[in-house]
């Protein structure tokens, strides 16, 4: 009896601890007077239709679910934003529709994934951030979210912050790689360049932080697999990007497909609600991803899409993409007391402070301008920056015996089924981005050479059948040789190869796993029989991976990877190996030696049975136990020597300092990085943890020192609670060239 009165008292005063009403946890009041005056005039199913969103157009990512009823739906005000479709024309003819028609008249947010350029394309993500190059992110965000707005189109579905280490995923194209610390860094970027300082400019649109999260890690690298990781994983490496997308302003976040230990993401309490709302204090919009609150039935967690809209709404997805669970769900729920109303509300002031800020209330047709449209989309001056961009992207791999930068004189031999390939370049997610109408390779060669080269071409092989687009399977090509002969021929009577390997658009991207990641299809092979008559090769990959190359890694004397570069590929590429751009990629991911080391990254833990002479030791028995290419790595036309690290600290902070001299014969770029390791701790700490670097010109014969600080907050990590801890003790502090290429120092702080 003394419990249940214990227990009563302790109900009645929960609302008076936790400072008032019945708002679901992580929500609040919205101090914008605006919403609130909308809100109480809305109807329960007007604000459902707020949290409802339809696809519009031909971009389906995914089963959707049953098409009727959808026109009415939008007379009624019971569709709040649309994905796919584009153009201002379009866009303003819809917005009308609506706005026009139903009974509030609140305006429709147009979304669209704008993932590497919209028009203008740019190098993927993954590519992107090969350049390590901040400003420059930020300006090609900026591009994109230009030429977006102007078609009319509010909000975009990137940044995609997942850290990814696991090559055979084929997303890992649309990420920036195995880091944290350069993820949240580029995620800041990316945001701050679509987004810019005010949403409501016309040019400017709302991003969108995905997937949240564990989408990067699932099992196998197989996409929409189960994901199991650990707290000390998620806090540590997962989640640093997403803090970061909050603290940067993200307007939107999106959930993940996948489940975390048996959680679906887009169920899940404790990311969302917990983390997301609440620790972190985020008031933006979750949307689901495509159909992910219908999935969760095949998940398992829900017996059909009542309860699976039940479960994500209580969670905290506020729209649901594309699954009309929560337009046929969620009216029901509210009646019958599963789901609260004040979860509806938090939902929809959220939304509606989105349409507010980006000024659509002001003006429901100020993006859809069809003149602006005109003067933006395409514009010639971004063709500038997708190049530089591209240049910048680009990694030297290796670089032996000369061959490169091109002597700009001579017989080159331009192999390859990639090499006048104008469509991969634009790769996969390509928005508006035409088909074959990137600059290819040859193309490139020509524009920069022109009659002072002799050019001889051979094709070599295909590498797919049939169609090869966003929504089909895609076929490799195994089996026709006949055009080997010539690319033989080709090369032996050519002073130096250029032979184009790697993959199509399409064979990486959503859905675009792989279980082998070599080059596919017979670009081994015809690799192998033009070593044999001219060894003068440049291997040139253009691929959305890491690809594992053992052979051509032993083999070949130059290898660079551009990756698929955009709009301007092929004179970019061209800038680089003609040496007008001296390349100063460095590699965002680990290349592995064999798909079997996948996931390999450098921030891994030391286990307890590192590196050892004898047997018993954590390795795999076939392959050595370091990456084909590390983590940092990229090679310069010049060489930069570093010397005399020295580490100092006081009360504050850790001083680091390093001289770097560019001893070679060329100016260029080097990114100078910066490495720690806890050496104990109360969890295990990765052997290295980048937590700096600086991209920066070096002339010829030039020294500069280079300095770093380091305070307590950047030496502490997540301990097994998920705070945020210092632990004193001793510390690495490492200064390189690469993750495996470092200079270090052992220090202790208290
Ligand atoms: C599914 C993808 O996972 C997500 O990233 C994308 O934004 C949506 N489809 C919408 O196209």
């Amino acid at each position: 009896m003394k419990n249940m009165i214990t227990r009563y008292l302790a109900l009645l005063l929960l609302p008076v601890l936790f400072g008032c009403s019945n708002l679901p946890a992580g929500a609040q009041e919205n101090d914008d007077p605006r919403v609130e005056k909308l809100l109480a005039r809305m109807t329960l199913k007007e604000k459902i239709g707020q949290m409802n969103q339809y696809s519009v157009g031909p971009n389906l990512t995914g089963p959707s679910g049953p098409q009727d009823g959808r026109y009415e739906r939008f007379m009624k005000g019971e569709v709040g934003s649309v994905l796919n479709l584009v153009g201002a024309e379009e866009t303003r003819k819809l917005q009308k529709l609506v706005v026009e028609n139903s009974r509030l008249g609140i305006p429709l947010i147009f979304s669209y994934d704008v993932i590497h350029g919209y028009k203008t394309i740019f190098p993927l993500p993954l590519a992107e951030s090969a350049s390590w190059d901040l400003d420059l992110m930020e300006k090609s965000a900026r591009v994109a979210a230009q030429e977006t707005a102007a078609s009319g189109v509010h909000w975009t579905f990137a940044p995609m912050v997942d850290v990814s280490r696991d090559a055979r995923w084929g997303r890992v194209m649309e990420g920036s790689g195995e880091d944290p610390y350069l993820g949240s860094l580029i995620a800041n970027a990316r945001i701050k360049g679509l987004q810019g300082d005010d949403l409501s400019d016309v040019l400017t649109i709302a991003a969108c932080a995905k997937h949240f999260v564990g989408y990067g890690f699932a099992e196998s690298g197989k996409d929409y697999n189960a994901v199991n990781i650990g707290r000390n994983m998620l806090h540590n490496v997962l989640l640093p990007p997403f803090k970061a997308s909050v603290e940067s302003g993200a307007a939107t976040f999106m959930n993940a497909f996948n489940d975390i230990d048996g959680v679906p993401s887009t169920a899940n309490q404790y990311i969302l609600r917990e983390l997301l709302f609440q620790k972190w204090g985020y008031k933006g919009v979750v949307v689901s991803d495509w159909n992910s609150i219908g999935e969760l039935v095949n998940h398992g967690v829900a017996k059909d899409e009542s309860q699976a809209s039940a479960l994500a709404v209580n969670a905290g997805s506020h729209i649901d993409m594309e699954a009309d669970a929560y337009i046929e769900n969620l009216e029901q729920l509210v009646k019958d007391g599963i789901v609260k109303e004040e979860v509806i509300d938090d939902a929809v002031r959220r939304i509606l402070q989105l349409k507010y800020d980006l000024g659509l209330f002001d003006d429901p047709y100020k993006y859809s301008d069809v003149e602006r449209e005109k003067q933006i989309v395409g514009a010639s001056e971004f063709k500038d920056i997708a190049r530089e961009v591209a240049a910048k992207s680009i990694v030297l791999l290796k670089s032996e015996n000369d061959l490169l930068p091109l002597s700009g004189k001579g017989k080159i031999g331009i192999i390859g089924p990639l090499a006048k390939d104008k469509d991969s370049p634009i790769g996969n997610w390509r928005a508006q981005g035409e088909s074959n109408s990137a600059i290819s390779l040859y193309e490139g060669i020509e524009n920069a050479f022109g009659d002072a080269v002799q050019l001889n071409y051979a094709k070599g092989c295909d590498l797919s059948i049939g169609p090869n687009n966003f929504f089909e399977e895609l076929q490799i090509e195994a089996e026709d040789r006949s055009g080997f002969a010539k690319a033989v021929q080709v090369a032996r009577s050519s002073d130096v190869v250029l032979i184009v390997l790697g993959e199509t658009a399409y064979m990486s991207g959503e859905a675009r796993s792989r279980s082998e990641i070599g080059l596919p299809g017979l670009q081994l092979e015809l690799l192998k029989a033009v070593h044999k008559v001219n060894k003068n090769i440049v291997l040139v990959l253009m691929n959305g991976r890491p690809l594992t190359i053992p052979w051509a890694a032993e083999n070949v004397p130059a290898i660079v990877e551009t990756w698929h570069l955009g709009s301007e590929a092929g004179n970019a590429i061209a800038d680089v190996l003609s040496g007008k751009v001296n390349p100063s990629g460095k590699l965002p991911m680990s290349f592995p030696r064999a798909v079997g080391q996948a996931p390999i990254y450098y921030n891994k833990l030391n286990t307890g049975r590192p590196e050892s002479d004898m047997v018993f030791y954590s390795h795999h028995m076939d392959v050595e136990n370091s990456p084909q290419y590390p983590f940092g790595h990229g090679l310069s036309y010049t060489t930069f020597d570093y010397s005399n690290l020295v580490v100092a600290q006081n009360q504050e902070e850790v001083s680091v300092s390093v001289q770097v001299v560019n001893a070679g014969d060329h100016n260029g770029e080097e990114v100078v990085q910066l490495y720690i390791r806890d050496i104990v701790a109360s969890t295990s700490r990765p052997v290295l943890e980048l937590k700096g670097f600086t991209k920066l010109m070096i002339a010829v014969g030039e020294t500069k020192k280079v300095e770093f600080k380091l305070t307590k907050t950047d030496l502490s990590f997540y301990d097994r609670n998920g705070d945020h801890v210092f632990e004193p003790g001793e510390f690495n502090i490492s200064v390189g060239t690469s993750s495996a290429k470092l200079l270090t120092q052992k220090i202790e702080i208290n």
